[in-house]
């Protein structure tokens, strides 16, 4: 049973900070942000909840598509920044599009939250043919970074998606060929998001450091142009194919030098290699179907196209995807 994915919306907080804007606040300028990250600006909320947010995305990715809403199965949330932990940024999204008996959740797998989202859509979808699903891979990293931590602060930015699979081949954007998802918690200590339960908490109590995003920067740079070819030669092996045949690389947009390392590592011209973190920052979850979107909406991504997708992220967590548009 094959699946497919229909369509991909997206939505955008109306605030842009630019790096001129951070240099107001932190010791930073534009050109350490642009030379180390390709970092130009991002998007971050004022007021809108992640909710609003993540309800226009679905919205946006119901315009273009003949799948109605009201056909939806699932809901599945990727996002590592829900306004709440109950109810989930699924159920409350299924609140404000009026549906209602379905099953909707959130999960989190940091970065690489795109593809589990992918592979957990498959495997619905291979349970139940007439499953249709919205999967939404949806960031407010703003909300979790520390204005007082410039290393971490400059990286990230908040943005929505939205992406409706089905086994319906007709009016699909692409098939999803294969995914491939991995974790490995020995590096967990590299980045991290706390604010959790790990701690006993009372009324009160003041929010400390590790409620905000810590990383290691540079050990989160190297196992990223590490792991990110590696998986994707995987991907390609096992489906018999070889980097020759990929149209183009979609790889999680962090950074601009780990995408084009990763690029220089499979060997693939830059040319095949999309990239607009300059515009979005880190969206985390969210970077790969706001890249996919982007490539459509320029006419870069065309039917007959072969995508490689590949995200690395906070766990470690990473993984690829192939798509056949
Ligand atoms: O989405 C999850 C995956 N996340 C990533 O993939 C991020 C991976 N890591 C990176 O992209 C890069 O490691 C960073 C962009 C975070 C940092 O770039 P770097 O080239 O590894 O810089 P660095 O951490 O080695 O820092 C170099 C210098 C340091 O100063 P000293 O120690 O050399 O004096 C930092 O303190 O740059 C300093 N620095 C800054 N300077 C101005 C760090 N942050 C800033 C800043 N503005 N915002």
């Amino acid at each position: 049973m094959k699946q497919y994915i229909h369509s991909i919306g997206v939505a955008l907080p109306n605030r842009i900070v630019s790096n001129a804007d951070l240099a107001l606040h932190m010791d930073t300028t534009d050109e350490w942000i642009q030379t180390r990250t390709g970092i130009a600006q991002r998007y971050m909320v004022e007021e809108e909840s992640h909710t609003s947010l993540a309800t226009r995305a679905s919205e946006c990715a119901f315009a273009t598509t003949s799948i109605p809403p009201h056909t939806i199965t699932h809901i599945i949330g990727a996002t590592c920044s829900p306004d709440t932990y109950s109810p989930s940024l699924a159920v409350s999204v299924a609140h404000n599009l009026g549906m209602t008996n379905i099953c909707a959740f959130d999960m989190n797998a940091m970065c690489s939250g795109y593809l589990y989202g992918l592979e957990i859509a498959r495997g619905l979808l291979c349970a139940n043919q007439s499953s249709t699903i919205l999967l939404l891979a949806s960031e407010l990293m703003s909300r979790r970074i520390n204005m007082n931590d410039r290393t971490t602060a400059v990286l990230f930015g908040d943005a929505s998606t939205a992406t409706i699979l089905s086994t319906q081949h007709e009016g699909a954007l692409a098939e999803l060929e294969d995914v491939i998802c991995c974790a490995d918690g020995t590096l967990s200590n590299c980045l991290t998001l706390g604010g959790a339960c790990g701690k006993p908490k009372a009324v009160g109590d003041s929010i400390t450091d590790d409620f905000f995003i810590q990383m290691n920067g540079r050990e989160v740079f190297k196992n990223a142009v590490r792991i990110m070819p590696t998986i994707c030669e995987q991907i390609l092996s096992t489906n018999g194919y070889t980097i020759d045949d990929i149209d183009l690389l979609i790889a999680h947009q962090a950074n601009f030098r780990i995408i084009e390392a990763v690029g220089e590592r499979l060997g693939i011209t830059q040319d095949k290699v999309f990239i607009n973190v300059h515009n979005y920052g880190n969206t985390s979850s969210a970077t790969i179907p706001l890249a996919l979107y982007e490539a459509k909406e320029q006419g870069i991504l065309q039917p007959g196209m072969k995508v490689l997708l590949v995200a690395f992220g906070g766990g470690f967590t990473w993984g690829s995807a192939l798509l056949q548009c």
